[in-house]
């Protein structure tokens, strides 16, 4: 299959297991807050992180919704404290629903943040085209990525993500430049909406005709990992080689993978055990040049309308 990509051979890092500066790689089994207490003041260049939410999933226990958020808000200190103040911290969420009614966690979020002084950069929205289909409500479809920033002097490099232009061959009608190409050769700007393949996650199938197979990247004991690509994206654009990205809720280690493939230090904690086992296991697979991954900007796989699931049943013509 033409989107598999394997990582390539490096010389694999140790894997260290409580947090040590001088080790390009800490894996932390632990309470995030208990782990995040241990960790330097002005030290991350990126924090990203999907926290728990609070809706009942195997990882963890939901609780009032108020006594959830106060207990992030904790944690969010600590990772304010552990920010550069070039640093950007980048937090994605979805809803929290009680009782049939949506709660858009960004919402809950978003004073906690403001109110230890960062500052929003963008909101992004994260669209994939598939998951439940709601039967009340309008199906959901999106979450979103807020990205914050602890200063106005904060990394920013767009050119590493940039992405193709649709029109590459448009050029200035008037003035000096009349006539030379208008965009930029390296790209566009990949905007604040992202089509990544959540759907992969959520089906744990490729959406190609007649072909099913796992997502490379998706590992079966984890309900909700991050594609990698996502993580890369803010990797390549809020952060330098060698800086340190934190992941406090790392699950199955894709903001660290993230990392490494981008020639970055990382931390990532989980309090549960396996995670943080297959956290390891996945970086051992990608320095041995064995962990598939989905290709950074490869194009979200669009039907061409001759396959068989993309025509209507034949049940339901002339109806
Ligand atoms: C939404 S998942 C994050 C998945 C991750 N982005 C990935 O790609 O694998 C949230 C993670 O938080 C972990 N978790 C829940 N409560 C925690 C806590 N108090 N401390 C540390 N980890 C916690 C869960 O085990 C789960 O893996």
């Amino acid at each position: 299959m033409e989107q598999l990509a394997l990582s390539t051979d490096k010389e694999r890092p140790e894997i260290s297991r409580q947090f040590n500066s001088k080790k390009k790689i800490s894996v932390i089994q632990d309470d995030a807050l208990k782990a995040c207490k241990k960790l330097p003041d002005d030290f991350f260049s990126l924090i990203i992180s999907s926290p728990p939410y609070n809706i009942g999933k195997t990882y963890e226990k939901k609780i009032n919704f108020e006594s959830y958020l106060d207990d992030q808000r904790t944690v969010i200190a600590e990772l304010v404290r552990m920010l550069r103040s070039d640093g950007s911290l980048c937090w994605q969420v979805g809803n929290y629903i009680d009782n049939g009614e949506v709660y858009p966690l960004d919402i809950y979020f978003y004073p906690v943040f403001k109110s230890l002084g960062l500052q929003l950069r963008n909101r992004i929205v994260w669209h994939f085209g598939h998951g439940l289909h709601a039967k009340k409500r309008f199906s959901g479809r999106y979450e979103t990525l807020l990205w914050f920033t602890k200063s106005d002097n904060y990394i920013f490099n767009l050119d590493p993500v940039r992405v193709p232009s649709k029109y590459p061959g448009k050029r200035h009608y008037k003035g000096d430049k009349k006539g030379m190409p208008s965009g930029n050769p390296l790209g566009k700007n990949p905007s604040d909406f992202w089509d990544l393949l959540q759907a992969e996650f959520d089906e744990c199938v490729w959406d190609i005709p007649n072909v099913k197979a796992n997502h490379p990247e998706k590992i079966s004991e984890h309900p909700c990992q991050f594609p990698i690509e996502l993580v890369e994206r803010c990797v390549l654009s809020m952060t330098n080689e060698d800086d340190w990205v934190l992941d406090p809720y790392g699950g199955v280690g894709s903001a660290a993978i993230a990392a490494l493939k981008n020639n970055r230090r990382t931390v990532s904690i989980d309090r549960d055990e396996e995670f943080c086992e297959i956290t390891q296991k996945r970086i051992i697979d990608f320095y041995a040049g064995r962990l598939k991954m989905r290709p950074l900007g490869k194009p979200v796989h669009k039907p061409s309308g001759h396959e068989k699931v993309s025509q209507v049943p034949i049940e339901w013509r002339n109806k």
